[in-house]
């Protein structure tokens, strides 16, 4: 992979920042500056989601309360898009961990965990030649404002922290660690590989993956150059899964 000259002015993330207080979701705004032309940068964020969505289509509940923003990128590489989304888990991680004094785990690709419980999630979708990266932070969402399955599944940092947490804060601390790692990834630097894996709560355990309509069993062996999921079946076959959603996690 031939390894692109970085350009010599950084990106300002935030530089403008679009504050909304209801939207469907902040990806969908975020498309549309991207089609309208607006530079790397621009970030919307919105106090409340309507139509908020994870990753395989899944909504993605957005009551106030949380930190839900999407980044608009134009990146000066058109692959590693995979690795793309593990930067926004550590820059997201690393957040939390500043803000809120806590160490989230991830869970490939992209899910941040903290005592079990899912606190974040990453969704990048592409925008007219540019890419967005929503990011969803659940900082002080009550438990009664989500559905219940979700409810039974996420975790609030405030309510895991005991006391409530900036948004504001969040926002600052995420966009100045986003563009750390969005450097990296730029570089093609393997720092970003290594620090994901220093918080990678998957290794070493028993998971099931649903790729492509099938579902694939084995034991997570870490992640590739690439943000590949390595995954060692029971015969001893090492699959890469480049795209897939991890259905269970079980103690080896
Ligand atoms: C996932 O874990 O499935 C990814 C969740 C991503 C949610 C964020 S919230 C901000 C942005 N807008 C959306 O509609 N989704 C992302």
């Amino acid at each position: 992979m031939t390894v692109p000259i970085k350009p010599a002015v950084q990106t300002c993330f935030g530089c403008p920042t679009v504050r909304v207080v209801e939207l469907e979701s902040t990806n969908d705004l975020a498309r549309a500056l991207a089609r309208a032309g607006v530079r790397e940068g621009a970030v919307v964020v919105a106090e409340r989601q309507t139509r908020g969505r994870g990753r395989m289509g899944r909504p993605w509940a957005s009551p106030a309360g949380g930190l839900w923003c999407s980044l608009l990128l134009r990146p000066v590489r058109d692959d590693g898009w995979g690795l793309l989304s593990l930067a926004g888990a550590l820059a997201a991680a690393e957040a939390i961990e500043e803000v809120a004094g806590l160490s989230p785990g991830v869970r490939w690709p992209n899910d941040l965990l903290v005592a079990g419980r899912k606190v974040a999630g990453i969704l990048i979708e592409a925008a007219a030649g540019a890419a967005v990266v929503g990011i969803g932070i659940n900082a002080n969402v009550k438990a009664d404002d989500l559905p219940a399955e979700v409810a039974a599944r996420a975790g609030s940092l405030h309510r895991i922290a005991g006391r409530p947490v900036s948004v504001e804060l969040l926002l600052r601390a995420l966009l100045a660690r986003w563009a750390v790692w969005y450097d990296a990834w730029s570089a093609a630097d393997l720092r970003l590989i290594r620090a994901w894996s220093g918080r990678d709560l998957t290794r070493g355990e028993r998971v099931r993956i649903a790729v492509a309509g099938a579902a694939l069993e084995g034991t997570a062996d870490g992640v590739d150059q690439d943000g590949a999921l390595r995954l060692r079946e029971a015969d001893g076959t090492l699959r890469r899964i480049i795209a897939g959603d991890l259905l269970e996690v079980s103690e080896p």
